[in-house]
């Protein structure tokens, strides 16, 4: 194996300091959300983790799968804990507290200029490494769990095929030239995520996300789910994470995290 291998064992020992109620290790998964949803199920108070070595059924947003192939990615989910401070509206931001628990632990730690394509992927100079799947799961009017899913491209096997992609991608070996300790990286992002939580819901949480963007002043293209492309200049954040777009016609309008996909805006240029 050509990455770090990791194990259960080694996996505790670098998570021993932090809060962590359930810390549970696969060496193939379907997806790491769906079992970080049934610990929720038992637990929603407290942070558990769910790591795996490889993902079968990996996916993205709107039913898109994410490639997670052994031995040479990161896949975790990590369980929010939720207490009567978070409301409903905050569950939207939890795909910025991903990106920005990457992106911070890669600049740091590799010394990267990591950047945020709103709402939920990690570009280092422009390319794809990480993507981030926030789901929130209720019963009725109650919030059962709130489940962030990450996936990291460490090592170049987990880029996945050319023709599969909608939107370039690389991996943090091949872009630092490195091979990167997965154990340090996944301990990061989890610190991170852990530290990130309270602020949640804060203008400080918005600021911290609005700086971390990418096309940030720049022309971009927004596809909705229907295929219309809509053009405009990127503003900013407005405090549900909604994304400010300066229209062509000079108006300011709101896009909520949902079914928008985001491109910088190359058909203009
Ligand atoms: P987009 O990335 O197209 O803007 P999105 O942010 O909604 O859309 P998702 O649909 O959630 O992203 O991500 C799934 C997409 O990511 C897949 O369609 C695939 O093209 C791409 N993908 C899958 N696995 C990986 C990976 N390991 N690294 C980079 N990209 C991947
Ligand atoms: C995206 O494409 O931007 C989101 C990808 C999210 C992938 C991670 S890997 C761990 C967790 N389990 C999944 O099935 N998806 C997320």
């Amino acid at each position: 194996m050509t990455n770090q291998s990791y194990n259960l064992n080694s996996i505790q020992e670098i998570l021993s300091h932090l809060p962590l109620h359930n810390v549970e290790y696969f060496e193939t998964i379907g997806s790491t959300n769906d079992r970080a949803a049934e610990i929720a199920a038992n637990n929603n108070d407290l942070f558990s983790v769910v790591i795996a070595d490889e993902q079968t059924k990996g996916r993205g947003r709107s039913g898109r799968s994410w490639f997670t192939p052994p031995g040479s990615a990161l896949a975790l989910s990590i369980v929010l804990p939720i207490n009567a401070n978070k409301n409903n509206s905050e569950i939207a931001l939890v795909s910025g507290l991903g990106a920005l628990a990457v992106t911070n632990s890669i600049n740091n730690k590799l010394n990267l200029d990591a950047k945020i394509k709103w709402p939920n992927d990690v570009l280092v100079s422009g390319e794809k490494v990480s993507g981030v799947l926030a789901e929130a799961h209720w019963v009725g009017d109650s919030l059962k769990a709130v489940i962030l899913g990450i996936g990291v491209n460490i090592g170049k096997e987990s880029i996945p095929p050319s023709e599969t992609l909608t939107f370039p991608a690389n991996s943090l070996n091949n872009i630092t030239g490195r091979k990167i300790k997965r154990l340090e990286i996944l301990r990061d992002i989890i610190q991170n995520g852990i530290a990130l939580w309270p602020l949640v819901g804060s203008r400080e949480f918005i600021n911290t996300w609005e700086n971390g963007l990418a096309f940030s002043g720049e022309s971009v293209k927004l596809i909705s789910g229907k295929n219309i492309a809509i053009y405009g200049i990127i503003e900013g954040l407005a405090d549900d994470g909604s994304l400010l777009l300066r229209l062509e016609n000079g108006k300011l309008k709101n896009f909520q995290v949902g079914e928008i996909q985001l491109r910088p805006n190359i058909d203009k240029n």
